[in-house]
């Protein structure tokens, strides 16, 4: 059964959780691989995995403050190491074996629950320490048993943890098979030609998936292109798209898995982030990189709370909005919900902005974010100024409401039409 994706749609915001052993490493989620580090030197960082300060309860609230609607966590990343209680991990290589001993992603469910977040599980399919993954076809077996595992992972996950709204796949495509590891042009393994095409069964792995989760929501990284509910631009906006659902994935400070001292994005680097997505009629997953000892890093929740604070203000530009009607660019968009329209404004190039025809009769015009607009309409045109200390701070939202239904106005081209002066 595949989803009803408006509710998805509709919360527009969540929280990406890259955490793992590699937390200990603090050279970000690939350092296992980029380093490299030994396969079995890598496996003794789970004796020192304490996570003494853990506490998913904490992130959750975090998550809520920064004005998310849902949580996705790298249950298990490339590295293989497993943040549950998994039966089914080649060696054992999970959480409740590590020096923790505990299911973290029991506590990470229970506590999105109680928040009311929904609940997301990233899952990478792929693990550097089966030879198969790196030579599928010298090492067969291994290559099954890498298949064999990712099935057996996920069907735990998928049943032992209650109603999981959110799979996201990653690395699951076929050509991430032999990444980065071929050796000879002309075996290399790419997207238009895979080494091992159709290697993770995905329709059957999809099938398991739906049939033990009705109703959730997957996203586009495994099998071919027709599996997964919406696309996942990753560090970079997404094309204004209103019919291909879609979530921009983004980390906050240049690296997904922990590395000290990055400072995050501004305030208004992150809020025009979500502002462009919102706009473009996309989605927003901004990540952070917990420490080892479980803790989201200081600055990283102080820049969610400003996050959060601002949207607890002017929210409603975002969540359960649809993008458009006319395209976003690179200095603004628009973002509707019945019969009321949002003018995003995230750099003002001139003094004022004159929309396009709308088509509609304006009732009502008054900007969420300044005192100071002043609007006129002029043969069917909107103009809109606000002082200049009001611009961008971080993005200015003008409120109209309309005699009919935003969807409806026959939109072409961009949102603005700027006049020079
Ligand atoms: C890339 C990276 C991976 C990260 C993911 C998030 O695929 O390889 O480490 O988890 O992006 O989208």
């Amino acid at each position: 059964m595949k989803p009803d994706m408006e509710a998805w749609r509709d919360m527009r915001f969540g929280m990406f959780i890259h955490w793992g052993l590699y937390a200990l490493v603090g050279h970000g989620e690939w350092a296992m691989y980029n380093d490299p580090i030994d396969v079995d030197e890598y496996r003794r960082l789970a004796d020192r995995f304490t996570a003494e300060k853990f506490d998913a309860a904490a992130w959750a609230r975090i998550a809520k403050a920064a004005g998310m609607k849902y949580m996705v966590l790298t249950t298990r990343h490339h590295d293989g190491f497993a943040l549950w209680d998994s039966p089914s991990s080649y060696g054992r290589f999970d959480a409740m074996h590590a020096a923790a001993k505990r299911d973290f992603v029991r506590e990470y469910v229970d506590a999105c629950r109680a928040e009311g977040l929904k609940v997301g599980f990233y899952y990478s399919p792929i693990d550097w320490r089966f030879p198969g993954f790196f030579f599928p076809r010298m090492y067969g077996k291994s290559a099954d048993d890498l298949r064999r595992q990712c099935f057996d992972q996920i069907r735990e996950l998928m049943t032992n943890y209650g109603k999981i709204d959110v799979f996201w796949f990653d690395g699951g495509e076929d050509y991430w098979l032999c990444h980065g590891r071929n050796l000879h042009n002309d075996t290399a393994s790419t997207p238009e030609n895979p080494q091992c095409p159709g290697f993770w069964h995905a329709e059957e792995l999809d099938g398991m998936i739906r049939s033990l989760q009705p109703g959730i929501v997957i996203n586009n990284r495994y099998g071919a292109r027709e599996y997964g509910d919406f696309l996942t631009p990753e560090g970079y906006v997404g094309a204004f798209n209103t019919s291909e659902p879609w979530e921009t994935n983004v980390t906050f400070n240049g690296s997904w898995g922990y590395i000290p001292d990055w400072p995050p994005y501004s305030l208004r680097e992150s809020l025009t982030l979500l502002s462009r997505c919102a706009t473009g009629d996309g989605n927003m997953l901004l990540n952070v990189g917990p420490k080892p000892d479980g803790t989201i890093p200081e600055d990283q929740a102080e820049r969610l709370a400003e996050i959060g604070a601002w949207l607890g203000k002017y929210g409603e530009c975002i969540y359960g909005t649809r993008g458009g009607p006319w395209k976003n660019d690179g200095s603004g968009g628009m973002t509707r919900r019945g019969k009321t329209l949002y003018v995003h404004v995230w750099e003002w190039k001139r003094n004022r902005i004159r929309l396009p025809a709308l088509g509609a009769r304006v009732l009502n015009v008054r900007a969420l974010t300044t005192d100071s607009l002043q609007w006129k309409e002029e043969g069917g045109q909107i103009t809109l100024a606000v002082d200049a200390d009001a611009r961008n701070m971080p993005v200015t939202v003008v409120r109209l409401d309309l005699d009919r239904p935003a969807d409806e106005l026959r939109a072409d081209g961009i949102w603005q039409d700027v006049r020079a002066d």
